[in-house]
């Protein structure tokens, strides 16, 4: 790093926007899981669009590459700087002003910086939505929303966060800025330029801002917990659930018993409401504005019982209820990692193929591994699982010595199903050379001519997504 880039930073941004100090970069240099960690040469803070595109200029002519950062809870290692400690982490924990809630365009336009809860509250207090749901999102922020083009429990109804986006503000890698801020639903005026940065994890650019589409509130909220005979009627009973849930029907979410009784164990308070173990689980929620959302569930949940796709339920009573169901199924990553080492998969397949996906891949990876542990759960009804492998804890070396052909052996399942081994987490570095080896030569060189002619000189988050 040239001896003048931090004072240059330093002079622009001011003293506080830089940190060098070891005990200020912990916490920038390893990520949520403790399974990535990296060293940087400093941590970067600007506070608006003009700070980061200084600094971004800054480093680009001095030849520094550059790491965005958000609220660092990335799952596959994308906002954590390599360890050569050559790198700059550009943190945009300090853009997070709500710029503007428009009622007549329906949309709110944030900076990076703010955290997902934030946005959700702001338009809830105009009386509004933002769907966008995450068991993160009290640290999660819009722009590594962006850059991860984002999925969570709400997809089945309102889309990724690529659907969610109408416009952005973005610094390229050069320092200037692209100001997308547009809150049009119709543009055709070419590329969709935004669509580029969206799930390019901080590769091609800097997104400072968002322009996010708004909904109507539902607040009546319909909650059952299911027991499931199978994997193939959680997915049989989908269009059960189309049928009576019309445009309510918002999350439906799979637990098997193994991911509940993490839960169980290590979520202070968390109570099966069963009694009885079942192998499978489903989460079901209908969202609305009256007590059609209670009468739907209901007529739902008997036609499922009646062709025996469920076998049993608990239907929340009151809003704590419900939030002591969802606790169940958002407590899975953090006990999870509570409970020591796991491997993540987060794949997603054609939807009809999730059933035979799961009873075939098991028998594999548990003749690789007799002991292994299979946590699996997600959001079903978008074909997402999140098929993640542990084992008990005097076998964590084993399963350490194994991740390779286990991983190997559950992407090539995905793959031969016509699936594809990143849902919503992203590539970061966790992924990227095994995404690109599923991918076509035309595909690859698709991919390296976008990054090429946005990022010349590779100094936007190198290493990750792209080999
Ligand atoms: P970071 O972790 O800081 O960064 C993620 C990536 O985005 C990195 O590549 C980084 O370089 C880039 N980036 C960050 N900010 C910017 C920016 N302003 N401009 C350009 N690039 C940027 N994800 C889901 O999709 N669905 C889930 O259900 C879900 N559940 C989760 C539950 C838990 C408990 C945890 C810990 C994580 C979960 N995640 C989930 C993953 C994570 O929260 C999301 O990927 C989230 O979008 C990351 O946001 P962040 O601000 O923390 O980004
Ligand atoms: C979730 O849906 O809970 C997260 O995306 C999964 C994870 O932490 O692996
Ligand atoms: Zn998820």
């Amino acid at each position: 790093m040239p001896a003048n880039l931090l004072d240059r930073l330093r002079s622009t941004l001011g003293d506080g926007a830089v940190l060098t100090e070891p005990a200020d970069l912990a916490a920038y240099v390893a990520d949520w899981t403790g399974r990535f960690v990296g060293s940087a040469r400093a941590v970067v803070r600007p506070a608006d669009t003009a700070g980061v595109a200084t600094a971004v200029r800054l480093c680009t002519e001095a030849g520094v590459a550059v790491v965005p950062q958000g609220g660092n809870t990335g799952l596959a290692g994308g906002a954590t700087p390599d360890d050569t400690g050559a790198s700059v982490v550009l943190s945009l924990e300090r853009l997070r002003r709500v710029r503007e809630l428009d009622p007549v365009a329906d949309t709110i336009t944030v900076e990076a910086g703010v955290v997902l809860q934030a946005v959700q509250e702001a338009a809830t207090s105009a009386g509004r939505l933002f769907p966008l749901s995450l068991g993160s999102e009290g640290s999660c922020t819009i722009g590594g929303n962006v850059a991860t083009n984002a999925g969570g429990t709400a997809v089945l109804r309102y889309g990724m966060m690529r659907d969610l986006v109408l416009g952005l503000e973005v610094v390229l890698p050069d320092g200037r800025v692209w100001d997308g801020l547009r809150p049009l639903r119709k543009d055709n005026t070419g590329y969709d330029l935004k669509q580029l940065f969206i799930g390019a994890e901080g590769t091609l650019g800097v997104v400072t801002a968002a322009t996010l589409r708004l909904f109507p509130a539902t607040p009546r909220r319909a909650t059952a917990l299911v027991t499931l005979p199978s994997v193939d009627a959680a997915v049989s009973v989908l269009p059960l659930l189309r049928e009576h849930g019309g445009g309510l029907l918002t999350a439906w979410e799979l637990i098997n018993r193994q991911a509940l009784d993490l839960v169980l164990t290590h979520l202070p308070g968390a109570r099966d409401p069963f009694g009885v173990a079942h192998q499978w689980y489903g989460l079901l929620e209908f969202a609305g504005t009256s007590d059609e959302v209670d009468i739907e569930l209901e007529a739902a949940l008997t036609a499922a019982f009646e062709q025996e796709l469920i076998a049993d339920a608990v239907v929340a009573g009151s809003p704590a209820q419900r939030a002591s169901l969802w606790a169940l199924r958002e407590g899975i990553s953090e006990s999870q990692k509570v409970a020591g080492a796991s491997i993540k998969h987060d794949v997603t397949l054609p939807i009809a193929e999730l059933s035979d996906f799961v009873a075939e891949v098991g028998p594999r990876l548990v003749a690789l591994m007799p002991d292994l542990r299979l946590v699996t759960y997600g959001h079903v009804g978008d074909g997402n699982l999140h098929y993640n492998l542990a084992a008990p804890a005097d076998q964590e070396a084993t399963l350490r010595a194994a991740a390779g052909d286990l991983t190997r052996a559950v992407y090539s399942a995905v793959a031969t199903r016509g699936g594809s081994i990143s849902a919503e987490h992203g590539l970061g570095t966790l992924k990227r050379d095994a995404a690109a080896s599923y991918r076509s030569d035309v595909e690859n060189d698709l991919m390296r001519a976008v990054k090429n002619a946005l990022d010349p000189h590779g100094l936007m988050n190198p290493g990750k997504l792209v080999p």
